[in-house]
């Protein structure tokens, strides 16, 4: 992907948002990710509710069982405790990793702030190996800043 392929796309989410029936903002958005970028294997939003995180709209090949991970737990649950954007260049050497499909190689995980807290997050898997580089943080991160006032 170029620079110029992320600035179009965040542009094309923008449209997505101004046209989209508020309900579907969400869904809509992960799935322009999903058909976008071949290597977004899976991609996910996560809510946090109390100490929890509880997965909102996704799409992907399959559904993943992990649909509520405790805060703290996981990639998804670090990312909700740090605040921090977690790149995962290869899953299967991070200890802190919880499987949810067989394929996935590596993973980023995007907090969704509003108002100084934490609401959620963005969490993307990958068939392919370290796929996920400062490119695909900045992007995200632009993006969940973009959904954040379509999450109550
Ligand atoms: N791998 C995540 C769990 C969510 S699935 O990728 C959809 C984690 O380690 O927290």
């Amino acid at each position: 992907m170029r620079f110029l392929e992320y600035n179009s796309a965040e542009q094309e989410i923008k449209d997505i948002i101004s046209k989209s029936n508020p309900k579907e903002i969400l869904q809509n958005c992960i799935e322009f990710l999903y058909e976008e970028f071949r290597k977004y294997s899976w991609v996910g939003i996560y809510i946090v509710k109390g100490s929890n995180l509880i997965l909102g709209p996704w799409k992907g090949k399959h559904a993943t069982e992990h649909t509520k991970i405790p805060i703290g737990k996981g990639i998804c649950g670090y990312a909700a405790k740090t605040g921090k954007t977690e790149v995962v260049s290869d899953v299967s050497s991070d200890k802190r990793y919880l499987s949810c499909f067989p394929s996935t190689r590596s993973e980023i995980v995007v907090p969704i702030w509003k108002n100084g807290k934490i609401i959620g997050e963005i969490d993307i898997d990958s068939d392919m190996p370290d796929a996920f580089d400062r490119q695909d943080a900045i992007f995200l991160e632009k993006i969940a800043d973009m959904l954040n006032k379509h999450i109550y």
